[in-house]
């Protein structure tokens, strides 16, 4: 992704592995400032994943599997350092996928670095196919941030509109804030700032507001996991904005890589759904907002129907819910996605 650093244009990922560190751009800390988080072994990766340092199931996945090959180097014990970062996030499926891969691969450095590159390699493709859904001058809405702090780089929802920007189209991104970390508001706009797009930041509860009046021609989100019908669980909110969409007759797309797909789920009552600390929504700029003795409910994210999906914008092309069966032949004859033991 480019940023502006200390006055210069400058590419960065959102994890890369240097100096026997797992490097994270520190996500808590956009778009204030741009800063940097140095994790050393497992407890450190433990603590980034857990603490939203990184965050977004492809960047999760990514930093897992860094910090797997990190702690095997460190010569830590390998099944208390699985167990930590396993237990850290319940809901995106690309941490247990990358896990997975680790485990297969013996935790060795170039396995973590094959799968950061597949997976920023199969984000730019989701760019490529997603950009031909964006007709030039269309205004597109998206959820959270699914850009390449999520990822590596490129992103899965924001590729399409990087390729869209990139290949001389005029878009414009209506950016929900997403509460209660606001990963809208503070992350998705600065990506898109450092990218010249322009968008406009909405309260979350405004997206029907600007669907109804005819502002919106374009909903593509992101996903922590899609079960095999087609169900996906995505930020809290994301719900709501699929069934305003549909209402208002609105193309609603869910861009995600095979990574984040879980096939051993039949639907979405079968997601495990964090819920996190009532601080995150009862505590604004570390005052609390509400009453002294309210308390607060928190999950993090939640799911919706594949009824609701217009189409699923994958590294393998697009495709609609009654073409999962077609997506699920492609996943598993992939050698990469069937975590097979690297053969050089
Ligand atoms: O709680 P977060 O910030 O990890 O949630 C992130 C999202 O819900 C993203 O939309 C999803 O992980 C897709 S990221 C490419």
């Amino acid at each position: 992704m480019k940023i502006n650093f200390e006055g210069e244009e400058r590419k960065f990922k959102s994890v890369w592995f240097e100096n026997n560190t797992v490097m994270l751009i520190e996500q808590r800390s956009l778009p204030e400032k741009l800063e940097f988080f140095r994790a050393k072994n497992s407890d450190d990766i433990a603590y980034a994943i857990k603490h939203m340092v990184v965050r977004g199931a492809p960047a999760i996945g990514v930093t897992a599997a860094f910090g797997l090959a990190l702690a095997r180097k460190n010569g830590e014990n390998m099944e208390e350092a699985v167990e930590k970062i396993r237990s850290t996030r319940p809901t995106a499926f690309d941490l247990f996928k990358a896990i997975e891969f680790m485990k297969q691969n013996g935790f060795e450095l170039n396995a973590a670095e094959r799968y950061s590159q597949e997976v920023s390699g199969r984000c730019k493709k989701i760019g490529e196919y997603g950009n031909s859904l964006i007709a030039d001058g269309s205004k597109i809405l998206t959820h959270c941030n699914a850009g390449a702090l999520a990822v590596v780089d490129w992103g899965t929802a924001l590729a399409p509109m990087r390729v869209a920007k990139e290949s001389g189209k005029t878009i414009f991104v209506f950016v929900d804030e997403t509460r209660p970390r606001l990963q809208g508001a503070k992350l998705t706009a600065w990506e898109l700032g450092q990218e010249g797009i322009e968008h406009v930041i909405i309260a979350d509860n405004a997206a029907g507001y600007f669907m109804k009046k005819g502002d919106v021609n374009l909903a593509i989100v992101g996903a922590d996991r899609i079960c095999a019908n087609g169900d996906f669980a995505n930020k809290i909110g994301t719900y709501e904005k699929a069934v305003l969409a549909k209402e208002n007759g609105i193309p609603f797309y869910v861009a995600a890589p095979g990574t984040t797909f879980d096939f051993s789920l039949k639907s979405g009552e079968q997601i495990p759904i964090e819920e996190r600390d009532e601080d995150e929504v009862l505590v604004v700029n570390n005052k609390k907002i509400g009453p002294e003795t309210s308390r607060a409910r928190n999950p993090a994210f939640d799911v919706t129907p594949n009824k609701y999906v217009t189409g699923y914008i994958t590294e393998y092309g697009i495709f609609r819910s009654d073409q999962l069966g077609d997506l699920q032949r492609k996943v598993q004859s992939d050698l990469f996605m069937r975590t097979e033991p690297l053969t050089k």
